[in-house]
């Protein structure tokens, strides 16, 4: 579902803002969070996909809870009137490694922990005896839209590997650590063919540990379709396998238990889209180029995993651009030759057909509202760019353009 945004109102937010620009629409939030909530006891948002303060409370007000994964998201949760206590937990900070500020945090505010290593386990335990852990399990498996958002199997540093969940629970004694339930994230954009394989790997792990515990994680990672015809999550099937996997650990375990959801790309991906300016177009060899403002320090995931965006060409007055159809490569301005933003299908330069552009244009990059803004850098020395939230007829600046003096502000 694209936004629904009207073309018109983007226009002149572009003109009101600048590009380039965020731009989210709480509807298609909303909606997304609807479409689980009836099935799990707990949706929890990772919010490194998106973690504007703004969206939190959003996410808040429709009482969905939050994954933290440095002081940083801890930090965000709070400013966004979360608890960290309560059951279940308002925020669960999941990571592998503790620094120290964030350790010391966590501990300072008895926020529950998911645990990616033994090491992080002792160190807690050292702490804060007593503290509430969840253990998060590498299965020995794992799927993702790309390598790098794999997150099981022995070529991933996530959770603790399935074999030494044994040396786990023995920490936890020592420390007398309170086990609160157990979590699982295999990877990022699955299309969870393999669903009963994960379901059946964290019944096993609950049966092998025979240990008491309050809840479950299916983690997140659901996928969204970013081209037309691309598999749909089949939620009431997915949320049915879970809910039966929950079944079976109940019985293991002999009471109620809370079965968790903790997706990031499946709430707010669809939601969002940046807008571009088209400021030059140019036939090199064979291709042509069409350069527009946003490079790939604002939108990383083409140029990271080679990642497919949907785009919409529109006029300055917020028309579709009707132009014939030409193979476009759409590049920004990054002195980078992998600054390009049609590079899917392992091409470096993918040309797509698109409408002739010319300068002036705006160019929509669509299904941006996860790990878009959240992974974008001041590489070049380019600022950080606005977000806008759009809320029906609500339209609201809810980051300002990061300025040249801000970004310079650090350095002595
Ligand atoms: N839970 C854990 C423990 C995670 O590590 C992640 C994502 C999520 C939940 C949420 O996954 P989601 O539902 O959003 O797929 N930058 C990549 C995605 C990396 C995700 C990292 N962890 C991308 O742009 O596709």
């Amino acid at each position: 579902m694209r936004p629904n945004i009207p073309a018109a109102t983007l226009a002149n937010l572009a003109r009101e803002h600048g590009t380039p620009l965020w731009c989210y629409d709480a509807a298609v939030i909303r909606e997304r969070i609807a479409q689980l909530k009836g099935s799990f006891d707990v949706v929890r948002f990772a919010q490194k996909a998106c973690s504007n303060l703004s969206i939190l409370r959003l996410m808040r007000e429709e009482g969905v809870q939050v994954d933290a994964v440095s002081l940083g998201e801890i930090e965000r949760a709070l400013l966004a009137g979360y608890s960290p206590k309560g059951e279940p937990a308002g925020v669960v900070l999941t990571c592998d490694l503790l620094d120290r500020g964030t350790l010391a945090r966590a501990v300072e505010l008895g926020i529950e922990v998911n645990v990616g290593s033994i090491d992080m386990l002792t160190q807690l335990g050292q702490a804060s005896p007593g503290h509430r852990v969840w253990l998060r399990i590498n299965p020995g498996f794992g799927h993702g839209h790309s390598q790098k958002t794999n997150t099981g199997g022995e070529n991933s540093k996530h959770g603790i590997w399935h074999s030494q969940l044994g040396a786990a629970m023995a920490v936890i004694r020592d420390y007398g650590l309170v086990l609160v339930g157990l979590h699982m994230h295999i990877g990022s954009g699955v299309d969870y063919s393999h669903l009963e394989e994960v379901c059946g790997a964290m019944v096993d792990a609950v049966r092998e540990l025979g240990s008491d515990l309050e809840a479950i994680s299916a983690g997140g990672g659901l996928s969204i379709p970013y081209r037309d015809g691309d598999p749909v999550v089949d939620i009431p099937r997915y949320a049915e396998l879970w809910n039966q996997a929950r079944r079976e650990v109940e019985g293991i375990v002999g009471h109620p238990v809370r079965l968790e959801l903790e997706p990031g790309r499946f709430l707010v991906a669809e939601s969002g889209c940046l807008l571009s300016e088209v400021r030059a177009a140019k036939d090199v060899g064979n291709n042509h180029f069409v350069l527009v403002d946003a490079g790939f320090n604002d939108l990383m995931r083409p140029s990271m995993y080679g990642s497919f965006h949907a785009m919409t060409l529109l006029d300055d007055t917020g028309y579709p651009v009707t132009a014939p159809s030409r193979p476009t490569v759409v590049a920004g301005p990054l002195c980078e030759s992998g600054d390009v933003f049609t590079q899917h299908d392992g091409g470096l330069v993918a040309p797509r057909d698109l409408p002739a552009a010319k300068v002036g244009d705006l160019l929509l990059i669509h299904d941006t509202g996860a790990y878009g803004a959240s992974m974008s850098s001041n590489y070049n020395s380019r600022p950080l760019l606005p977000e806008v939230l759009v809320d029906g007829d609500d339209v609201r600046l809810i980051r300002r353009r990061q300025t040249l003096a801000d970004l310079l502000a650090l350095e002595l």
